[in-house]
């Protein structure tokens, strides 16, 4: 039996519009918070136990469609030599940030199986927690993303650092790409060897870049790091860019199955343009789950008239779940496009 949000993601029929949120296990969950005081969050991320235990939460409270394997897109960046923490409420710190060629050429390739095996651990144990009730998404930061994070050391306003080295050293830039590309395909292929059922590549900061550049520094190793899994699997692949109302087009030639869109695009515009060719994902601005009860109600409905009963949508937020998100909102989210 194939679970409704696959069938949606490949264009199959489905019986109603399938449902997950970004970042479901996390801070607006009391129940996350209980156990996150307890441990600090790149333990949690690396305990299986731990780590099944919040990604199921989500699941039991809000009953949404998949369960999201609890990780985090700089694992792997550790994995790669990087030193990683993360300052309360400063978001992640990068302590050896990358400047030129030589910091990239001491970068390894890291062996999923060896030198992060608790993700694959944590996903089998999830399969096997979930005994097939629900599907499993793996996900990965994509090369953009990562390397944005390895350059300018943490968050950034302007991704000043990365586009420096991108324009005035290309050599760097492009060895730095090329190995997040294959430490990307074998993150990803090892989730799916393990029994994730789809996997999400996330490339949040790449909408930070103009259509050409995005053209030709970022798209290439988007499309290669999607048609070397989909030689691997057929497991579906979905595409997280923020700020990608003008690169939608392009995005979907990756090959990705499923396009998910922020929060500043028309989704009916976005359907138009992209809807015949690949699925969609997403758009319902987090911040809106701190209105009112009807208001909630009602931007959902407003999205779930555009698709109908049909196939190729998934419900999904415009980006991460927040914070302080009332629990109570985001169950009548839930249980408005379960209803519908
Ligand atoms: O979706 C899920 O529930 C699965 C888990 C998940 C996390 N991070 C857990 C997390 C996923 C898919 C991510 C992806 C991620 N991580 C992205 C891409 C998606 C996006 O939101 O743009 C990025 C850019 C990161 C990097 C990252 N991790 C940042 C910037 C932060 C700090 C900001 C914040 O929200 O605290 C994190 C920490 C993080 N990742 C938390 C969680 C639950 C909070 C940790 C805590 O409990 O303090």
């Amino acid at each position: 039996m194939e679970h409704l949000l696959i069938k949606s993601a490949k264009k199959e029929s489905i019986e109603r519009i399938p449902v997950w949120i970004m970042r479901q296990a996390g801070r607006y969950l009391k129940e996350y918070r209980e156990i996150r005081e307890k441990y600090d969050f790149f333990t949690m991320c690396k305990t299986p136990n731990l780590a099944v235990k919040v990604s199921m939460q989500p699941i039991d409270i809000l009953d949404v469609d998949a369960g999201i394997i609890f990780s985090d897109i700089l694992i792997p960046v550790e994995a790669m030599g990087i030193k990683v923490t993360f300052e309360k409420d400063h978001g992640p710190k990068l302590h050896n940030p990358i400047s030129n060629y030589s910091d990239v050429e001491k970068l390894i390739i890291p062996e999923p199986e060896k030198d992060m095996p608790f993700v694959g651990e944590s996903i089998k144990l999830f399969k096997k927690e979930l005994n097939n009730r629900k599907p499993v998404i793996g996900f990965s930061g994509a090369p953009w993303t990562l390397a944005s994070y390895m350059i300018e050391g943490g968050g950034s306003k302007n991704h000043l650092k990365i586009k420096s080295m991108m324009i005035n050293d290309p050599r760097a830039f492009s060895l730095l790409m090329e190995k997040l590309t294959e430490t990307v395909i074998k993150h990803l292929y090892s989730q799916i060897k393990a029994g994730s059922d789809l996997v999400q590549l996330f490339d949040t900061w790449a909408g930070v870049l103009s259509p050409k550049e995005y053209n030709d520094f970022v798209f290439p190793y988007q499309k290669r790091i999607i048609q070397e899994l989909k030689k691997l699997s057929d497991v579906p692949i979905s595409l997280y860019i923020n700020n990608s109302g003008n690169i939608l087009e392009k995005m979907s030639d990756t090959g990705a199955d499923v396009i998910s869109l922020d929060w500043m695009i028309d989704i009916a515009k976005a359907k138009k343009v992209i809807g015949d060719k690949v699925s969609i994902q997403g758009n319902l601005d987090p911040c809106y789950l701190f209105g009112e009860p009807e208001f909630v109600k009602q931007k959902t409905l407003d999205i779930l008239n555009i698709f109908g009963k049909n196939t190729g949508y998934i419900f999904n937020l415009g980006h991460g779940i927040l914070p302080n998100t009332p629990v109570e909102n985001v169950k009548l989210m839930v249980e408005t496009v379960i209803n519908f």
